[in-house]
């Protein structure tokens, strides 16, 4: 077999990973969850989860990665042939084959969003005096006619060359460009909603913690975000991992992704609370909620502000950065599953995980009003396969693989991989063995409990 392609950089690996975490888990789930959950404390509370589950769960999929060298699947079979554990890579495989059935519908909605503010019909008869205009576009472009249906086959074709031209021409090269280009654009938002009239409310709320609010769910939501936001679970940083050099540093890498897409989540909610605070009515439940946040509220407070047209663009470009980078990292899970299962090209195996997504994305996008027949168990199809990929496989996944990497591989495996065999220094690789073997297995199993408890 021919040697496995690697990242040409550290630079590139790092930005094709944090490419990966940054998505809308950071834009629109994380303020959202913060307001609902009190502000700041909620914050607090987020980055303990990060340390205590998110960066030991990142470190063990690295570790599974870089030592399998092949897929969420392969890896395992190479480390342990004779075993059945490779089932635990399934799980990963198929959530992220579900969440690339609605993702990509998501990923079309901003880039339609991006579209309509370059040709400004977005804000095309908006006089200010109809309080539902934006949510009636909303409805206009995403909840009825096929539109959604074209703006999702537009991605998955944007999707698909950058998965043809591969590791290094296509993923490394597309997130060398457009994650500094997302980073400069939040920082000039953050600038601008910070000078806003009403900007030092909404940096209190955020800021100062309202300790009364925590909770048992609390916990429970902050830890479902940090696994959310940094894809674990999801089979890609196993299979991005594979991609590693066997020079990197594992640990330095997870602190650098988990605290990028940290910081990220944190500017996203400089600029929300205070942009929300002074044009878009205040802070609450339902300004805040995921689409109505970005497709409703943000559109409305651009109209309040000098060159509506020009924060627009620049908002829903930032919105579809996130979302395209995700998505090409998610679906490459499967195309290395595919090319390594069946030993065939890259652009025969992006052919083969593409072709279906152009169904099941036009049954998820269909689903949400154009034909409300597409339901099962009483949801959309879209609500259906996010439901069911993101509380039950994503949760059993990271379960399984921290199971399969703590207990199941040699006692000295985690120990080697953060050292790279000695040859660097791996002072936290006890604490953080410590944390995969018992505290991340018993947290993930609460958050499933809780999440099953919470559906039935
Ligand atoms: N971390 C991503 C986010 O925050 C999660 C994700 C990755 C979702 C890839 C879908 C596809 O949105």
């Amino acid at each position: 077999m021919a040697e496995k392609v690697k990242f040409s950089s550290k630079i590139g690996l790092i930005a094709a990973t944090v490419g990966s975490a940054i998505g809308l888990g950071n834009v629109w789930r994380f303020p959202s969850e913060t307001q609902e959950n009190g502000g700041a404390a909620f914050l607090l509370i987020y980055i303990v989860c990060m340390l205590i589950l998110g960066i030991p769960v990142m470190l063990a999929e690295f570790s599974l990665g870089r030592a399998g060298q092949s897929d969420s699947v392969g890896n395992i079979k190479n480390l342990t042939p004779k075993s059945k554990w490779w089932i635990a890579g399934t799980f990963g495989l198929i959530a992220s084959y579900m969440i690339l059935s609605y993702y990509m519908v998501v990923a079309g909605w901003t880039f339609e969003y991006l579209f309509q503010s370059i040709t400004n019909g977005l804000y095309d008869g908006y006089t200010g005096e109809d309080p539902l205009f934006f949510r009636n576009k909303m409805g206009d472009y995403i909840s009825s006619g096929y539109s959604s249906v074209l703006w999702t086959y537009i991605t998955i074709i944007i999707s698909f060359v950058v998965l043809v031209l591969g590791v290094k021409k296509g993923i490394e090269r597309m997130s060398n460009i457009l994650m500094p280009l997302l980073f400069l654009l939040l920082v000039v938002f953050c600038c601008t909603t910070l000078t806003m009239p009403n900007a030092i409310e909404g940096v209190k709320f955020f800021l100062f913690p309202d300790f009364s609010k925590i909770s048992i769910d609390v916990i429970i939501n902050a830890l479902g975000q940090a696994f959310f936001s940094l894809s674990l679970g999801m089979g890609i940083l196993v299979t991005y991992a594979a991609y590693y050099p066997k020079q990197t540093n594992l640990t330095k890498t997870a602190a650098t992704v988990s605290g990028l897409d940290f910081v990220v989540a944190f500017l996203m909610g400089l600029i929300i609370f205070p942009a929300v605070m002074s044009f878009g009515g205040g802070v609450d439940n339902a300004t805040l909620q995921g689409t109505t946040l970005v497709f409703e509220t943000l559109p409305k407070i651009f109209t309040s502000m000098v060159g509506t047209g020009f924060w627009s663009i620049s908002f829903f470009l930032l919105l579809t950065i996130a979302a395209v980078t995700s998505n090409i990292s998610i679906a490459e899970v499967a195309v290395s599953f595919i090319m390594n299962r069946f030993d065939i090209k890259r652009t025969k195996a992006v052919c083969i995980v593409l072709f279906p997504i152009f169904f099941t994305c036009a049954l998820s996008a269909l689903s949400l009003g154009t034909i409300p027949e597409l339901s099962i168990a009483g949801l959309s199809v879209f609500d259906f396969l996010d439901t069911v990929a993101t509380n039950i496989f994503l949760p059993v996944s990271a379960f399984s693989i921290c199971v399969y990497v703590g207990w199941i591989l040699p006692n000295d495996f985690i120990k080697n991989e953060l050292s790279n065999y000695g040859k660097i220094k791996a002072p936290l690789a006890n604490v953080i063995k410590f944390l995969i073997k018992y505290i991340a297995p018993i947290l993930i199993a609460t958050i499933l409990v809780f999440k099953i408890i919470s559906m039935i």
